[in-house]
């Protein structure tokens, strides 16, 4: 091969690699940064969603990185819970459990519950849904209020038994023709005060391990071992 013929073919090919390789950069570049803004975003409104459910001025950690995760069948829950933990000098002051009903009229429903230390509710608020629009939608607080009912509630206010919708016997409201979707949702706030009375789990929450993500199976032991040992 001639010079020429070289120049003429090694050129241009060395110039495709060359803008290949700026665009594959680019495009790595904006990647990144994409998923950086999507995780700083849910970050910002998983935190308001955690924010409305404690008491103002009860906390002065970082709740996002103060967390542990359960298994999930504990509180009846489809999937994992993680509880974030309210503290304040130091001092444990809320546990906010994001739990998970799938008795929803269509499917799951996810729910974050505050529990202050004395086991009373400082707030719920459904985070996750897929329930009919004009129906089953009244736990959104856009939509009613319906959803502050359980502010202040505990097992003994209302009684335990009480703790059902109007239909079935107990305190809640039901929405105009759609029962299924606040009886799962008092259900499972229910479930999560149920297990946050028995013994001191509430307490011992605050000395599992930080916990990223799922636990795998050995952190599911280990949190399991620590629960054993705290009753
Ligand atoms: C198209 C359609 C969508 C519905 N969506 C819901 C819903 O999202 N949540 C709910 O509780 N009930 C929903 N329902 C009503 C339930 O089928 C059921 O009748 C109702 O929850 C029972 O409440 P009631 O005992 O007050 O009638 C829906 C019904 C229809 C026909």
């Amino acid at each position: 091969m001639n010079n020429s013929v070289l120049k003429q073919v090694l050129k241009p090919a060395l110039l495709l690699a060359a803008f290949a390789l700026v665009g594959v950069l680019l495009l790595d570049t904006v990647n990144r940064y994409t998923l950086q803004r999507i995780e700083a975003n849910e970050r910002n409104a998983l935190m308001r969603q955690l924010m409305q459910v404690v008491d103002k001025n009860s906390h002065d950690n970082d709740l996002l990185h103060d967390s542990a995760v359960l298994p999930g069948k504990l509180f009846h829950s489809s999937s994992d819970v993680t509880i974030y933990r309210a503290r304040k000098q130091g001092r444990p002051s809320a546990a906010i459990f994001v739990t998970t009903t799938d008795k929803g009229y269509k499917g799951s429903i996810q729910i974050v519950i505050g529990i202050r230390m004395d086991r009373s509710i400082s707030g719920v608020r459904v985070v996750r849904h897929n329930e009919t629009p004009g129906l089953g939608d009244k736990m959104e607080l856009q939509k009613s209020p319906w959803v502050l009912d359980f502010d202040n509630t505990s097992l003994q206010q209302p009684a335990l038994s009480q703790w059902a919708v109007k239909r079935d016997g107990g305190y809640f409201d039901q929405f105009t023709g759609a029962t299924i979707t606040p009886r799962a949702i008092v259900g499972a706030v229910r479930d999560v005060l149920l297990w946050s009375n028995e013994d001191n789990h509430l307490l011992s929450v605050f000395s599992l391990p930080t916990t990223v993500g799922n636990p795998s199976e050995a952190s599911d032991r280990a949190v399991k071992a620590e629960m054993e040992n705290a009753q």
